[in-house]
């Protein structure tokens, strides 16, 4: 691929180059094709318009090991003489996201062709190469964490050739994943001054995205828009949370002016603005929100406005997260593809959008980084590490995305070609863990290895409430969830064997003496929530019910409120209204004191918080450091409405919804539930409302299902169906 092109590098100082090639053609073009890539992003015009919707491109992966070339159309874009122009900023490839993966001395670089077709079948091309010309562009600074600066009056009459740059090609692959692309736009709901006298812009949602500014500007303005993503307990414009993200808008300009950032993005739901001419008018800003293609696919309400108000928050909390890569959050130096937030949050994720093909490139990004001992880089892109012959420690329930990604993908969507490539990643990452263990059959001892690189530990049960004061760990044992995590992707690997027709037996009989060894090494011990979620939920206790008993005293103990982590909290409430506690999951789910999903709503959330008092009812803060008020993990909560609250499953031996499983398990808090879910097959529907102590389930399924109501279980054809139930009565 774009073997005659020359990667180009600047031949002049620039932070962000704009390689240029004038060219002319002939009337009897009949096609014209270009076929680009640049280390760094892009924003490629002809004649002055955009080539391509993509914004961003050409998106994060491995570089080392895949990097994406684009192929556009640009038929429509051309003159007889032309112009294209390339401004190429640093973005994952080596800004400072990229950290030690930053290729030191590489600068950022161009590589395209563009095909000529004439109708005399003659074709034409354009390679990169030493007659480009590269200049200073108008965009002075670019870098995912800091933002950007544009002097839109700024031209650079001197430009001087592009030069050929010795990097290799190897690592091309063709666009594998979704594009990423400007979404809907909002106006600022109100411009209002802080106690602290900062002018502030509020788009009364949190988005990630980009702000469009007009004006008509007097010479020599220079305007600063910074993002914050809440106000502080005084009210004022609060940005200690991004940490070292400067998270800024800077645009110098006279006269008639419209700017949008192009190189970069932000988290953001207020803006502070500095420099502007005279007062701001709302009208002259526009946010623009961005994320990869995605179409919706599930939908949900209930009688509860807050819980909706919940969904909603989840919605955004994905959509801000899916920046072609799974992310943590969408706003402080971190944006990154952490492997656990990715495994805790994608069975919701494929639940809400179509996100094949979004996953499919990022679980091609984990192939690649994974090592050869099995090992699973703690954020894919790997960028804490080097190549990957340096060797890194994995953390539990993080490196398990290697089997939980590719399972969830194969329930969600059905593809066994998907599940078949992935396969050799999920054994590898079994086989890590029994490689590193101290204890044959758990997975013990990891915190004395010496050989750490990165991740000193496990990162445990990620801000469980639970933990001793000053930590980000909750209490529950890391043993034990790393233990429990080694039978769960063992399992996962068992199933996927099964759906393959591979042989597991191997991966039987280590699952059998894993359980074993945990039940004699934990059963009837189990400390915390999360202890006990695990212990559930993982089928690993041998005595179920009084499990789920001991995990809904702790529950009430508490005031019926959890205090659970990224570890525990995205299976709570299945382990409890999987064993016996339906009524007290709802309760969980409606619970609005702190710690809660609610609370964060009556906080006045517009997503979903990383921690549990992100902001405390005093307005102050947990902590500046570890506060995203856009982390989607919790979020999974939407997973069991979808699952449980709705009961729409996909039937594993028909994978992709080929078959559906509805088991709704309505409570009469919510009043009604309205969930569909578009599928390959056609639409879901679930509906219950609780009338005069009865239930009427409406209920429609585009191929033959199961439908359990009240514990009978129905076979109907494709079709839509009225059921009367009782309303289950609380324990
Ligand atoms: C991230 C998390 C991540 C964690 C690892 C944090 O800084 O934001 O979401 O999973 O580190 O413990």
């Amino acid at each position: 691929m774009l073997e005659h092109s020359k990667w180009l590098s600047s031949g002049k100082p620039a932070a962000c180059p704009c390689f240029i090639r004038a060219f002319a053609v002939a009337p009897d073009l009949c096609r014209a094709v270009l076929t680009i890539t640049a280390a760094g992003v892009y924003d490629a015009r002809i004649n002055g318009r955009p080539v391509t919707d993509f914004f961003l491109a050409p998106g994060w992966t491995s570089y080392l090991y895949r990097h994406q070339v684009q192929e556009y159309d640009v038929t429509h874009l051309l003159d007889t003489h032309n112009q294209l122009e390339v401004t190429v900023g640093s973005g994952w490839f080596n800004g400072e996201i990229a950290r030690t993966r930053r290729p030191k001395d590489t600068p950022v670089l161009l590589l395209a062709q563009l095909d000529l077709y004439h109708a005399d079948g003659h074709v034409e091309h354009i390679y990169t190469d030493e007659q480009w010309l590269s200049a200073e562009s108008p965009v002075r600074m670019a870098d995912i964490y800091q933002g950007e600066t544009c002097d839109t009056n700024f031209r650079d009459t001197a430009p001087v050739p592009a030069v050929a740059f010795d990097y290799p090609k190897t690592q091309l692959i063709p666009q594998e994943g979704e594009q990423i692309t400007l979404q809907e736009q909002l106006k600022p709901v109100r411009i209002f001054t802080t106690p602290a006298g900062d002018t502030v812009a509020d788009f009364g949602q949190e988005i990630t995205g980009i702000v469009r500014v007009e004006l008509d500007a007097p010479a020599d303005t220079v305007i600063t828009l910074q993002c914050a993503e809440v106000l502080d307990a005084d009210g004022n414009f609060y940005t200690a949370n991004y940490r070292s993200a400067k998270s800024t808008m800077e645009l110098h300009c006279s006269g008639p002016t419209c700017w949008q950032p192009r190189l970069t993005y932000y988290g953001f739901r207020y803006l502070r603005i500095t420099g502007w001419p005279g007062s701001v008018d709302p009208d002259a800003l526009t946010a623009i929100v961005v994320h990869s293609e995605m179409t919706r696919t599930g939908r949900l309400s209930c009688g509860v406005p807050k819980l909706n108000r919940l969904f909603e928050n989840v919605v955004w909390g994905q959509k801000g997260n899916f920046v072609d890569v799974p992310t943590d959050c969408p706003q402080r130096d971190e944006r990154l593809g952490w492997t656990g937030d990715a495994q805790v949050f994608i069975n919701t994720a494929c639940y809400l959008f179509d996100t094949k093909k979004f996953y499919t490139k990022w679980l091609g990004d984990l192939m690649a980084d994974q090592r050869s001992t099995g090992a699973v880089p703690s954020v894919i892109p790997d960028v804490f590490h080097g190549p990957k012959n340096i060797r890194i420690k994995s953390s539990t329930a993080w490196g398990d995305a290697a089997t939980v990604c590719p399972w969830q993908l194969y329930r969600h969507y059905g593809d066994l070609d998907l599940l078949r490539t992935h396969f050799g990643t999920m054994k590898r990452w079994v086989d890590y863990m029994t490689s590193i263990t101290t204890t044959p059959y758990l997975w013990t001892g990891y915190q004395t290895l010496t050989d750490r690189v990165f991740n000193p530990e496990h990162y445990g049960d990620w801000l469980g409430l639970d933990a001793p004061e000053g930590s980000y760990t909750g209490s529950s044992r890391k043993d034990l969830i790393a233990s429990a995590f080694y039978a769960y992707s063992t399992e996962l690997v068992i199933r996927a064997g099964h759906a393959l027709h591979e042989d597991v037996s191997d991966y039987e009989t280590l699952y059998e003496n894993i359980v074993a060894a945990f039940r004699a090494a934990y059963d009837g011990d189990y400390r915390t929530q999360t202890e006990h979620v695990l212990a559930l939920h993982f089928h690993l206790t041998a005595d179920p019910e009084a499990t789920a008993a001991g995990l809904a005293q702790l529950i009430r103990d508490n005031g019926d409120r959890l205090t659970t982590g990224f570890v525990g909290t995205p299976y709570l409430l299945y382990a409890l209204s999987d064993n016996g506690y339906p009524d007290l999951a709802y309760s969980l789910l409606l619970q609005e004191q702190f710690p809660s999903w609610l609370f964060s709503v009556n906080q006045g959330a517009t997503t979903i918080w990383e921690h549990w008092d992100g902001q405390k009812a005093d307005g102050s803060f947990w902590s500046p450091d570890m506060n995203s008020f856009n982390h989607y993990a919790y979020g999974s909560v939407a997973g069991w409405v979808f699952e449980t609250a709705a009961g729409i499953t996909p039937c594993e031996e028909l994978p992709g919804f080929a078959r559906i499983r509805v088991v709704p398990r309505p409570d009469a808090r919510l009043g009604w539930l309205d969930v569909s879910l578009e599928t390959a097959f056609g639409t879901v529907v679930s509906r219950w409302f609780c009338e005069n102590g009865r239930v009427r389930y409406e209920i429609t399924v585009p191929v033959a299902s199961e439908i359990v109501i009240d514990g009978k279980v129905r076979e109907v054809p494709a079709g839509s169906y009225v059921f009367w139930g009782s309303v289950p009565k609380a324990r």
